[in-house]
């Protein structure tokens, strides 16, 4: 127990919730105990030396004297291997059944002794011993992958493994899921078990409540994504290479994976990255569009006490003059913080609240958390145990733990029938008013004064048929939560794309929809860590989130709040949110000045709406995020791929937010090519260092010349922002229209755009016309 353990634990310990708190986290101590002996004596294995292959379509299997490697390469590029007879299914990860082998990939001998599996994009040779090496086409080494290692308790169980690999010493990792520390992952250990930081995290806090065990490296070599798809607990291991001085040996970076069970199987995705991206959500899933409202505003905010104060803080954005999409209710609006229940004396007329603010263009989001107030003759609790819905321990017992209503059970979204039960109890949801749904507390937490906030380890779980316990079944609980609550909402209310997003998730999260920071601390350390989620998440292929603005726990000076609401602003969720007992966050807290400049990010944001939506359809149609590390087009330049505090948004926006109190300038690094700042003009020239304006009114955003991007005009319709190519070059942009919340999916429309003697004209694809007014921008530096 470290030092904030202690001080949380003394005062919790004073509540009746921390007594039983206390009294749950022995329980599940002592339940592990009992159900999961100490491992006892363990015998080693590597695979020993090579015995033979076999080839198979899109590859073979290549066995060992004590294991065997299978290695397919799949249509459209991404490889799969897996140890010891680990197929790529069943998964929780993958979108679909196992993917089709590409028929043109065969095994071969090479000319050391070991296989190799050719494929168009690449090579995967190995060696006599079972080490696994990824080459491009021309032969350079993306990722060595030395013989894995196992150790076998001798009494029986999961085996524990180890898989050492080597990037090229130039490379950079990224990834892992949600990384407070990132987006570059630092030489260091990263825990691959989705936790809840208590109560708040900064930059050095690891991990957060959503991990994945997704590498993305990015070297000279090119740039790849490394999947080991596995849930259980584990540890990763990064440290960064080191070129050698003069004609002085390389030391490559490495990357150490120790799992406590489960297979060792993995995916690489090769290429650009945004070939890796497009490769990775073909296997793992398209990222669900968000409903365009989602794009907009979200206020939100732990202590709502009445209907009284959503309105007035809705009133307080209509009298401004400040747009605001949704508000979201917290659990304060539940009768006893449970889950699908309302607070009828705070809360009597929820569905009229919603209908009045529906026809102001507000909308209601609902926070839905798991647990279940384990209390016979309550309405839910008796239907979940009726279905068979919880939990249970090796027994058969209930798991039980405590969240905000005291003592909880929890549903067992592994189990399909589970899915469907809780999925049709989002009808009351519906009923109440709500058009988005916020998923909570789903690591899933139990409160505990000491060691793991979650449920016990030998908690069983039904693994979608394969059975299992809570060691497999943890990281992926958030994962099947969302599947359960986005299947529902698609079944109740199917001509609607649900929106919901979710603290906790795995790899394929972004099926169902997306996330948000979680408790990020106030403080300026907050803010970079910020940035941080959101980068590392959209590289993992969970392309929307955002944070709490302002931070969750404290009180922002009128400064920090202002230079998150202005990244935010810039985020695909843009939602102000804050605990009960932190200060307030409405733009107009903090001053006339702090207002002013809310008030402009806001419009600047309404402005760039068509921009976001199209940003959304392509992150569905491609992978794509639209919010890149600065390095997505360019990631051979070095200096990009350490920059920490810049972003892309889409193709033609570059957004660099400051981070730093007391700044009214900042640096910006710039890929090649020519940007414009958008709000002077000035036209800068990349690759390089820039030193930029930044005062509190805004922070700097440059345009790629050439782009062509949506806004909505001062007249509310879809306009172009066409920034000038630079002399002899040619630009363009997609656009993609908002068609409303339903299904259809609407064409994407290019546009060209090119310098002549008349100065810059604009093209759309297939038309005569362009169809839309056009501004073009940039133009006096031409
Ligand atoms: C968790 C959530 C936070 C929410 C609070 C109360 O801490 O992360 O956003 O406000 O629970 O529901």
């Amino acid at each position: 127990m470290d030092g904030r353990e202690l001080v949380r634990s003394v005062r919790e310990v004073g509540s009746v919730r921390g007594l039983r708190a206390l009294r749950a986290a022995w329980r599940h101590h002592r339940m592990d105990a009992a159900e999961l002996p100490a491992r006892g004596a363990e015998r080693a294995r590597v695979p020993g030396p090579v015995t033979g292959a076999e080839p198979r379509p899109g590859g073979g299997v290549v066995r060992f004297a004590r294991s065997e490697l299978e290695v397919v390469v799949a249509a459209g590029g991404p490889v799969f291997w897996g140890w010891d007879g680990a197929g790529p299914t069943p998964s929780y990860a993958l979108a679909g059944d196992r993917p089709e082998p590409d028929p043109r990939a065969v095994l071969e001998p090479d000319k050391d002794g070991g296989w190799q599996v050719v494929s168009e994009r690449l090579t995967v040779a190995v060696s006599r011993h079972g080490a696994v090496e990824v080459r491009t086409p021309g032969g350079v080494v993306l990722r060595r992958e030395l013989p894995p290692r196992w150790w076998e308790p001798a009494a029986g169980g999961p085996a524990r493994w180890v898989q050492p690999s080597e990037v090229p010493a130039d490379a950079r990792f990224f990834g892992l899921g949600g990384r407070a520390c990132g987006p570059r992952l630092r030489d260091g250990t990263y825990r691959l078990w989705n936790t809840d930081p208590r109560g708040g995290f900064e930059p050095g806090d690891d991990p957060l409540y959503i991990t994945m065990p997704v590498e993305v490296v990015v070297a000279d070599a090119g740039t790849h994504l490394m999947f080991y798809d596995n849930s259980w607990d584990g540890r990763v291991t990064l440290r960064e290479g080191e070129e050698g001085a003069g004609s002085g040996p390389d030391r490559p970076g490495t990357s150490e994976l120790r799992m406590e069970g489960g297979p060792l199987r993995c995916w690489v995705v090769a290429g650009t990255p945004a070939r890796v991206l497009r490769g990775w959500a073909a296997l793992t899933g398209a990222p669900a569009l968000p409903p365009s409202w989602a794009l907009g505003h979200h206020h939100a905010r732990w202590g709502f006490g009445s209907e009284r104060e959503v309105r007035r803080t809705a009133a307080g954005y209509r009298e401004r003059g400040l747009p605001l999409s949704a508000v979201h209710l917290d659990i304060d609006h539940y009768d006893e913080h449970q889950v699908f229940t309302v607070d009828r004396e705070r809360f009597p007329d929820l569905p009229g609240l919603a209908g009045e603010l529906r026809a102001q263009g507000v909308r209601l989001v609902s926070i839905v958390d798991p647990a279940v107030k384990a209390e016979p003759g309550r309405p839910l609790y008796d239907s979940g145990v009726a279905a068979g819905a919880f939990v249970r321990d090796a027994r058969g017992r209930e798991v039980r733990g405590v969240v905000w209503p005291g003592e909880c059970v929890y549903p067992d979204f592994t189990d399909p029938g589970v899915r469907g039960w809780w999925g049709r109890l989002y009808e009351e949801r519906l009923a109440q008013g709500f058009s988005g749904i916020w998923h909570d507390m789903n690591e899933p937490v139990s409160f505990a004064p000491f060691g793991d906030m979650t449920l016990p380890r030998s908690a069983r779980h039904a693994m979608d048929g394969a059975g299992g316990d809570h060691r497999e079944a943890h990281n992926v609980y958030g994962l099947a939560m969302a599947r359960a609550g986005y299947e529902g909402l698609c079944r109740l209310r199917p001509r609607e794309r649900p929106f919901l997003f979710s603290r906790s998730g795995w790899a394929g999260m972004q099926r169902y929809g997306g996330t948000w920071s979680g408790d990020v601390t106030t403080g300026w350390p907050g803010l970079r860590a910020s940035l941080s989620l959101v980068l590392g998440l959209g590289l993992c292929g969970v392309p929307y989130s955002g944070p709490d603005v302002g931070g969750f726990n404290g009180s922002p000076s009128p400064e920090l709040y202002l230079r998150w609401f202005q990244l935010g602003a810039y985020l695909p969720l843009f939602r102000t949110h804050a605990a009960i007992w932190a200060g307030r966050r409405e733009p107009w807290e903090f001053g006339p000045q702090v207002l002013e400049h809310a008030r402009a990010a806001l419009a600047e944001r309404e402005r760039l709406l068509p921009y976001f939506v199209t940003l959304s359809h392509l992150a569905r149609r491609t992978g794509a995020p639209y919010v890149r590390p600065v390095w997505w087009d360019a990631p051979e330049d070095r200096a990009l791929r350490d920059c920490e505090d810049a972003f892309l948004l889409g193709d033609a926006l570059l957004v660099a937010p400051v981070l730093e109190s007391g700044t009214d300038q900042r640096a910006v690094r710039l890929p090649r090519g020519r940007w414009y700042d958008t709000v002077t003009g000035e036209a800068h020239q990349g690759p390089g260092q820039v030193l930029l304006d930044a005062p509190l009114s805004r922070v700097p955003v440059l345009a790629r010349a050439g782009a062509v991007l949506p806004v909505r005009g001062e007249d509310g319709g879809l306009e172009l922002d066409v920034w000038a190519p630079a002399p002899g070059r040619t630009g363009g942009g997609l656009v993609v229209r908002d068609a409303g919340d339903g299904w259809e999916q609407p064409e994407i429309e290019r546009f060209t755009t090119r310098v002549g003697p008349a100065g810059v004209s604009v093209e759309r694809e297939g038309c005569a016309e362009v169809g839309l007014p056009v501004r073009v921008r940039g133009l006096q530096s031409s």
